[in-house]
């Protein structure tokens, strides 16, 4: 996954404020070319043919009023107020509609979205350049330079800022296409912003993936949510393999793993923790005091942990051998400590800790899972069995159990319409919220499971969305992030690949997103 230049974009952001201002610099027309292409024998002073559009979003009409006087009467600045916005949910559609170059926004405009600097930032048509006008000494400008405004200019606007503003926003503009142009450019939320963005409206969690019956797709949802909110979403992210039938996410990522790792596992941690649980923690920096450190202290977590490649995710191997399950360290009370204190360590670090386990919920670690997790989002496919069982599963949690069904989310797997149930039978069946239905994949899916590579990384299609928008319902930002990922990149030419090939390549655009439509 390639990732926009942060580093540079910011630099080349920051030179733009300490530049000094140019003379009338060339604007870009709506059909590409440059003004001074298309208006060589205009004077110095007529207003050249296409001035910059701007919106101006701010809490004081006024000083929209300034603005827009000051460009009136002097067209030769080439700017052309497109209107006044004094509502932030209207914002970025407002400047859309304009087609609008640039927009001057006081973010303390009511209902202001930070969002949208990027989203327009990144508008397919053209780059739209965000200015914030801020009052001095305010701690805005920073959060809104990081939300990727090009400019600031300090409230409240004046005629003296309406001049200040002429060269800030015809080099934000003519940065904005030069960049845009260039190889540099992938239209994508780079992970700071997207760290701004998300301050607010998500909650770290443990989020457990389950459902009563084998096969249903638990492990590939739960391997790809982990590379969405890790990779993609570059959130902190555990993957736990937790199923005490035999562990499998290391398969999703096996071109990666070394084969040394493979020993540091979930049953090699819970040992040490009962161990430690026993005996007291035996590191030389104990002090052999029994509860002096916790009977799984972070560093010792994270030593067993997985780090794939670069990213934000790690993950901890599920135990290679289904016999392992029956260790003493993952038995009854046992195992539920294990759990307990696991999950405790690793939310001191990370953001999301998902969690694999098997299908049994009578299994001590699986059930100690259920009740520690924040979301149980359920597997189920569409058919009766695993509808029914899953029912039948769920009434007992809720009733013996008494686990929250407030907790409890749907994700419908392996959808297709000729299954002969239709999504809406079965939310009515379990009553509970659905936040994702993934179409069967058939065979191509298991074929790039096969390939040790998790599905997120190489592949955009139906089943890539369906994990989406259930990470979005985790972390936002992983929608905008993946809508936009690698948009400008081209699509392979189409091949005569005859009556088979087409059949196969069509089944691939249509699961899978690659290739050409056929
Ligand atoms: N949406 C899908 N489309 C096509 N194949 C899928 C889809 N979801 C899962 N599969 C395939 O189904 C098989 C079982 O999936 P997976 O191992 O994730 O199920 P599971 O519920 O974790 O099984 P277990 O109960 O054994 O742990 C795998 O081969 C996987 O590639
Ligand atoms: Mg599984």
């Amino acid at each position: 996954m390639s990732h926009r230049n942060v580093a540079n974009d910011e630099q080349s952001r920051a030179n733009v404020s300490t530049r000094p201002a140019p003379p009338p610099p060339p604007v870009a027309s709506r059909n590409g070319k440059r003004a001074d292409e298309s208006q060589s024998e205009s004077s110095a002073h007529s207003a050249p043919q296409h001035s910059l559009r701007v919106l101006i979003a701010t809490q004081e009409f006024n000083e929209f009023r300034i603005l827009d006087r000051i460009y009136t009467e002097h067209p030769e600045l080439g700017i052309k107020t497109i209107g006044w916005c004094d509502n932030g949910i209207n914002l970025y559609q407002a400047a859309i509609d304009g087609d609008a170059d640039v927009v001057i926004v006081d973010p303390e405009t009511r209902s202001f979205q930070h969002e949208d600097v990027q989203r327009l930032w990144i508008y397919p048509k053209k780059p739209i350049v965000t200015i914030a006008a801020v009052p001095p000494q305010s701690g805005l400008a920073n959060t809104l330079k990081q939300l990727g405004a090009v400019d600031l200019v300090t409230r409240p606007l004046t005629e003296r800022s309406a001049h200040e503003l002429v060269a800030k926003c015809h080099v934000g503009v003519q940065e904005a296409l030069r960049y845009r142009a260039s190889v540099g450019y992938i239209p994508q939320m780079d992970s700071k912003t997207a760290q701004v963005i998300a301050s607010r409206g998500w909650q770290q969690g443990v989020i457990v993936v389950w459902g009563p019956k084998g096969g249903v797709g638990k492990t590939l949802v739960a391997c790809n949510l982990a590379v969405a909110l890790g990779v993609i979403g570059n959130r902190r992210t555990v993957l736990v393999d937790a199923n005490m039938a035999g562990g499998n996410d290391h398969h999703h990522f096996y071109q990666s793993i070394p084969q040394t790792q493979l020993g540091k596992n979930i049953s090699a941690l819970a040992d040490r923790a009962l161990l430690h649980a026993r005996y007291g923690p035996i590191q030389p920096s104990a002090t052999g005091m029994l509860g002096q450190r916790p009977i799984l202290p972070s560093d010792e977590v994270d030593a067993h942990l997985f780090r794939y490649g670069e990213s934000q995710l790690k993950l901890l191997i599920g135990i290679p051998r289904q016999h392992m399950g029956g260790y003493e360290c993952f038995s009854e009370e046992n195992g539920r400590a294990f759990f307990r204190e696991l999950v405790a360590s690793l939310r001191q670090f990370e953001d999301f800790i998902i969690v694999d386990i098997g299908q049994d919920a009578n299994v001590p670690l699986h059930l100690a899972a259920l009740e520690f997790a924040d979301y149980v989002y359920v597997v189920v496919t569409p058919d009766r069995s695993s509808i029914l069982a899953t029912r039948e599963a769920l009434d007992t949690l809720f009733k013996h159990v008494k686990l929250a069904r407030s907790k409890f989310r749907l994700v419908i797997n392996r959808y297709h319409d000729s299954s002969g149930i239709s999504r809406a039978e079965i939310v009515k069946a379990l009553d509970m919220p659905e936040i994702a239905t993934i179409p069967d994949g058939g065979p191509a899916v298991s074929n790039i499971v096969n390939s040790g590579k998790p599905l997120m990384m190489d592949h955009r299609g139906q089943v890539a969305d369906g994990i989406i928008s259930i990470a979005s319902t985790i972390y936002p930002p992983t929608r905008d992030i993946w809508m936009n990922r690698g948009k400008l990149g081209k699509k392979p030419q189409a091949k005569n690949r005859g009556a088979l090939g087409n059949i196969k390549a069509g089944l691939r655009w249509l699961v899978l997103g690659e290739g050409n439509k056929p």
